[in-house]
């Protein structure tokens, strides 16, 4: 009798997590991108499966193996990120990790652009789609749940209150990734998480622990909210 088991907080559950940089070409052999590792978010995946979750992760290049379990869709642009995200709902619960590349190159070219004579190339950027804010506000599809994350330089918490509002999303987990904290590619993080109801700061904690501690908040926003 399975009614004996205990539950796991996401059993039934699907989350969606987006991690990793993308990558927008501007030739064949060149691209622009965002630094990032993908750990927090690959952790996340991993947390939100050992909770019980069914777990699809939309994953940009990154150096990480996929949690073993989790449906892995790998893209490389911010375009193909946000297809991979609307093929993958309906979520309960989307997280949105990835430092997705603000801007591509208008026209990329298909042949590998050579230095020379022309000078130094001028490209026309254009800004790639907001994957959160569109999923955010998409009154038919918007997961119960939707978190995004704010990576900044300088006043953390007040760029994440500003985020939040201006994506409609549930949550921003802000961190500085300014040289000096040390974060960037590293295995720690200190997170501050901003939403509607006001601020909490965390501990410095490894990136596994920071995982495990927001999959068990999400559980618990997500419940409050279904
Ligand atoms: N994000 C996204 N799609 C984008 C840009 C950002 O889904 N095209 C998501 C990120 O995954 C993150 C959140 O939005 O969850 C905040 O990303 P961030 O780069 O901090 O926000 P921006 O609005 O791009 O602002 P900024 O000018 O600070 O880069
Ligand atoms: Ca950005």
């Amino acid at each position: 009798d399975t009614r004996l088991l205990p539950a796991l907080p996401l059993a039934g559950k699907h989350v969606l997590v987006t991690a990793g940089p993308t990558h927008e070409p501007i030739d064949p052999v060149r691209y622009i991108a965002n630094r990032s590792s993908g750990k927090q978010g690959y952790a996340i995946a991993a947390a939100a499966l050992a909770a019980g979750a069914r777990v699809t992760l939309v994953s940009g290049p990154v150096a990480l193996l996929p949690p073993p379990g989790v449906k892995l869709v790998p893209v490389q642009t911010a375009r193909e990120m946000l297809e991979a995200v609307r093929t993958a709902l309906p979520a309960d619960i989307a997280i949105f990790a990835a430092a997705v590349a603000d801007w591509r190159v208008a026209d990329a070219g298909a042949q590998k652009i050579k230095k020379g004579a022309e000078g130094t190339p001028d490209f026309a950027l254009v800004e790639n789609p907001d994957i959160l804010a569109t999923i955010a506000r998409d009154k038919a599809r918007r997961p119960s749940l939707v978190v995004g994350f704010a990576a900044e330089t300088e006043h953390v918490v007040e760029h994440a209150k500003a985020k939040l509002a201006r994506k409609g999303c549930d949550l921003i987990v802000a961190n500085d990734v300014s040289p000096e904290s040390g974060v960037m590619g590293g295995d720690r993080n200190r997170v501050h998480l901003v939403s509607a109801s006001g601020i909490e700061t965390w501990p410095d904690m490894d990136k596994e622990a920071v995982a495990r501690a927001l999959v068990s908040r999400f559980g618990e926003l997500a419940s409050a909210v279904a």
